[in-house]
């Protein structure tokens, strides 16, 4: 089955051709990352501009990479939320539009849940019931997954998340505080990464909260007031940069890693998938990496490849084929926004 998919609910605009929800034909995506580092974070009316501007050249290039034409497609896969309500509407707009000209049913996708289906985009395809960490710019959540969604309401369990910021936030919110561009996770990786152990000048120390605690749950908002105080405070705030970015990132990491292992290992899920912008962060992808083989877990862990963790549309082919609920476009339009939680 060839699945036609479009991604645009934030500051990507993206489409990919997937086969069999697993193998990639063509993976396009345009970001309009560029333009919001200008303002220091997205402005949502200037990224549904850049989403309107991308849309079509993005699907002509993921159809002629792909080298099929629509007659090729079985169906058309949009996301539906969440996201930015002028991102999104260019999205499904164009789906609906597709729809029609090509006679194809669309499936609606959830962004989050297809977050999670970048794990089936690479060599191995994870096995049931597999332990979901899904940390993006808007979200940070720990869910079940006893089986594909699609299969029944008990296959997927919501254990917990954060409370406030979610840890892409966090990373934005800190390395904008800091002047650091956005995104802030690359950028504070980038900074963190310029700082050695050795060089440890100020003895910064970050709050890990709710690290103790008996649940599932993360708080991130108490990280940025603390490193406004850090910031204000510092007497040589360029010097300070590097250490208060590692500081950030292991904080983040830390609180991170520890609940989800504590899942793993009271759950035993089979595989932990990593999912969302913030997992194609290489501190956090070692970090889990270390502590599983340090706790002798036995448990597969799926990391997606960079380009995958952040938004794209093969992610939200495969979770359409996997989740396949076609939808006569009318219908599209009176979907309310999915959430994961709830
Ligand atoms: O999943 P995503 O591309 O979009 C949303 O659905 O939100 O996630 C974007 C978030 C941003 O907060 C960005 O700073 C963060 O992912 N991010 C990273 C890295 N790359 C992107 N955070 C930490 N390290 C990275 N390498
Ligand atoms: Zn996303």
């Amino acid at each position: 089955m060839l699945i036609f998919a479009i991604e645009s609910s934030c500051d990507e605009t993206a489409a990919a051709v997937i086969e069999n929800g697993t193998k990639i034909l063509s993976n396009v995506v345009a970001s309009s990352a560029a333009q919001h580092s200008l303002t220091g974070g997205i402005i949502p009316e200037n990224a549904a501009r850049q989403q309107i501007r991308s849309i079509i050249p993005v699907i002509d290039e993921a159809m002629g990479q792909a080298g099929v034409t629509h007659k090729d497609i079985d169906a058309i896969a949009v996301t539906i939320g969440p996201g930015l309500i002028g991102s999104l509407l260019v999205g499904v707009e164009t789906a609906k539009t597709l729809s029609l000209a090509w006679n194809k049913p669309i499936i609606p996708v959830n962004h989050m849940l297809a977050h999670i289906y970048a794990n089936w985009l690479g060599e191995k395809v994870p096995e049931f019931p597999a332990l979901a960490l899904v940390v993006s710019g808007g979200h940070t959540d720990l869910v079940l997954l006893k089986g594909h969604p699609s299969g029944g309401k008990d296959n997927l369990t919501y254990l917990g998340g954060t409370r406030d910021d979610a840890a892409g936030e966090a990373f934005d919110k800190s390395a904008r505080l800091l002047g650091l561009p956005y995104p802030g996770g690359p950028s504070i990786a980038a900074a963190a990464a310029k700082f050695k152990i050795s060089n440890l000048k100020f003895k910064i120390s970050l709050p890990r909260p709710m690290l103790d605690e008996n649940n599932y749950d993360w708080s991130f908002s108490g990280l940025k007031t603390a490193v406004l105080r850090e910031v204000q405070t510092s007497k040589d705030i360029k010097l300070a940069t590097t250490e208060i970015a590692h500081e950030v990132q292991e904080a983040i990491v830390e609180c991170l890693v520890t609940k989800t292992l504590k899942a793993c290992q009271s759950l035993k899920p089979k595989s932990l998938l990593l999912a969302g912008g913030v997992s194609a962060n290489a501190r956090l992808r070692e970090a889990f990496g270390l502590k599983i083989e340090n706790c002798k877990l036995k448990i597969d862990l799926f990391v997606p490849e960079a380009r995958l963790c952040t938004d794209n549309a093969a992610s939200i082919g495969s979770c359409a084929f996997f989740n396949n609920t076609p939808t006569p476009w009318r219908d599209v339009c009176a979907n309310p926004e999915l959430t994961i939680t709830g």
